[in-house]
């Protein structure tokens, strides 16, 4: 019957737009967990981790990075971490609103000072990608890239 076409069309659509979006983060090698617009108030984390940003490793997977963007670089640069790893970023400012976004995937994040934008990522495979600030913050905002190194 047509009813029955129909049912198997929507199905074909929908299989279709989900494959479409899985083969997209798949092929990147890359895979957004975590709400990318989700935000922690500083008091929550320990002050010495942006003092000193770095990245952590919190288990047999996962790690922590610790980033600052400030006029005109993010901190540390390059951020390395392993293939096959879940990384949840913590990303502040120390003077005014950036944006912290890799390059070709949709890791993309505002950071605003005096709050931390917090995203989880997974990463399957070596690859390098670049970090870029969408947001404009001054005269070398154009200029203020920084790098994650997936190892
Ligand atoms: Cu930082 Cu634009």
């Amino acid at each position: 019957t047509y009813e029955k076409l129909w049912l198997v069309a929507a199905m074909v659509l929908i299989v279709g737009f989900i494959a479409t979006i899985t083969y997209g983060s798949v092929a990147l090698g890359i895979t957004m967990v975590g709400d990318q617009q989700e935000t922690v108030e500083p008091t929550e984390l320990n002050d010495e981790r942006f003092s000193d940003p770095r990245v952590a490793q919190v288990g047999e997977n996962e790690y922590e990075a610790y980033v600052t963007a400030q006029m005109f670089s993010f901190q540390p640069d390059p951020i390395e971490v392993p293939e096959d790893s879940e990384v949840t970023f913590y990303v502040t400012s120390r003077d005014v609103i950036h944006s912290f976004s890799l390059v070709g995937t949709n890791v993309n994040t505002m950071v605003i000072p005096g709050e931390v934008a917090e995203m989880t990522v997974e990463f399957d495979e070596p690859e390098e990608y670049g970090v870029v600030c969408n947001e404009y913050c001054g005269p070398n905002h154009h200029n203020m890239e920084g790098m994650v190194h997936v190892v």
